[in-house]
């Protein structure tokens, strides 16, 4: 049996399966411990109501012969894709033709499966730490990436360099994990940098929704020149709480060529027209909801109740004089492991000293063997027990 032998050089685990098992069996052993995660970055808010009633309308659809609909357009319905047209011209001032938005069931799988319309031959780079996805989608086709690295020196921000000389530029903005966010300058010395060597970024945004200042670019498409080098990958799921919904796009623009004038457009179109029969009916008219006033409303409110809980996350930090990085324009905090332990050793000591779940900061890259990663998506009576069990610790020695 000849099977993909590049499968056999990824870890044993995905990272947040790694961390759910491990987290079972001390559960298992120490069953009487309250376990709070603060690992996945998975919501914890309810729906907006108006996504809900949309759903429940659409559900209603289905049960009559009259609107009942069967397959819908594997790109999805042109009404959520002239939603998030509309959305992206109001809040970014950014102009896209409907025909570039194309409906997935979210930002993993785009941006995994977006390596299909690229030659086997294709170089890749990425930072290191990274989202583990953009790895692993390129260790399974055999590809050795390279690095750019974001450690304190770069303020966690790594910037083009002549050592950069791959086809595809993974970029996270708002990075994840280190929960660091570009300006729009560092994000032009990308989009520049790509142009002048024809490369292609892969721009995951799936954070855009918790950056808190206007003047950072929440889509590519706000830095000039990026609609000729850019895929813009988005999701519902941190934004309106679709993680267990499935909802994303994908932006590619219609500028965007190979030098003899083929387009990325209409590849990734093809490429989802055979492998993909879309995104629900239902799920797609609760996406469409989500970006009405009323819901985009609901998702305000959410985002400010995570962004209370990473406020008090840092403000725990702070006490505890922890170093740490992100949580402004993120729901994910970097911090560096206390008392000189690696990643997966702070990992057990939190779990066996408080009971909080977090994230080894090497499961993103060797740059993270110091790190842990913690996230804002508890609730927030959770993520208050969490504060207040670190604070415990200042009274413990961290070198125990
Ligand atoms: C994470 O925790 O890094 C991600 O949110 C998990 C995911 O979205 O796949």
């Amino acid at each position: 049996m000849k099977i993909n032998h590049h499968y056999l050089n990824l870890p044993e685990n995905y990272l947040f399966s790694e961390v759910a098992k491990r987290t079972r069996e001390f559960q298992a052993c120490f069953p009487d411990v309250s376990i709070i995660k603060l690992s996945i970055g998975d919501v914890s808010r309810p729906l907006p109501g108006v996504v809900v009633q949309a759903m429940k309308r659409a559900c209603t659809e289905m049960g009559h012969g009259k609107t009942f609909r069967g397959y819908g357009p594997e790109i999805g319905y042109p009404w959520l894709r002239d939603a998030i047209a509309k959305h992206y011209r109001e809040q970014f001032q950014v102009e896209l033709d409907v025909d570039e938005i194309i409906i997935s069931d979210g930002a993993k799988s785009d941006l995994s499966n977006l390596l299909d319309i690229f030659d086997h031959n294709a170089t890749v780079a990425m930072c290191d730490p990274v989202y583990p996805v953009y790895l692993e989608s390129n260790v399974m086709l055999g590809r050795k990436p390279q690095f750019f690295y974001a450690t304190a020196i770069n303020n966690f921000l790594p910037l083009p360099d002549e050592h950069i000389t791959a086809d595809i530029i993974y970029l996270c903005n708002p990075a994840n994990p280190t929960g660091v966010c570009y300006s729009r300058a560092q994000l032009k010395q990308w989009v520049d940098f790509a142009r002048q060597r024809q490369s292609v970024i892969i721009y995951d945004a799936a954070y855009a929704c918790f950056i808190n200042d206007s003047n950072l670019p929440h889509s590519i498409y706000e830095i000039d020149g990026a609609r000729e080098c850019a895929i813009e990958v988005n999701s519902f799921s941190k934004m309106a709480g679709f993680t267990g919904v499935r909802c994303g796009y994908t932006i590619v623009p219609k500028n965007l060529c190979t030098s003899d004038g083929v387009s990325l457009n209409q590849l990734w179109r093809r490429r989802q027209t055979t492998k993909f029969n879309g995104v629900s009916y239902i799920v797609q008219r609760g996406a469409e909801a989500a970006l009405t006033p009323v819901g985009l409303q609901s998702i305000n409110k959410n985002l400010a109740y995570y962004r209370r809980n990473v406020c008090l996350i840092r403000k725990t930090l702070d006490q505890l004089h922890w170093s740490y990085v992100g949580g402004i324009h993120s729901p994910y905090v970097w911090v560096r492991c206390p008392g000189y332990r690696t990643a997966w050793e702070c990992f057990d000591f939190l779990l066996k000293t408080t009971g909080i779940v977090c994230t080894p900061g090497v499961g993103f890259g060797t740059a993270g063997e110091s790190y842990i990663r913690l996230t804002g998506f508890n609730t927030y009576a959770n993520t208050r027990t969490a504060c207040q069990r670190l604070l415990a610790l200042q009274n413990q020695k961290m070198h125990e």
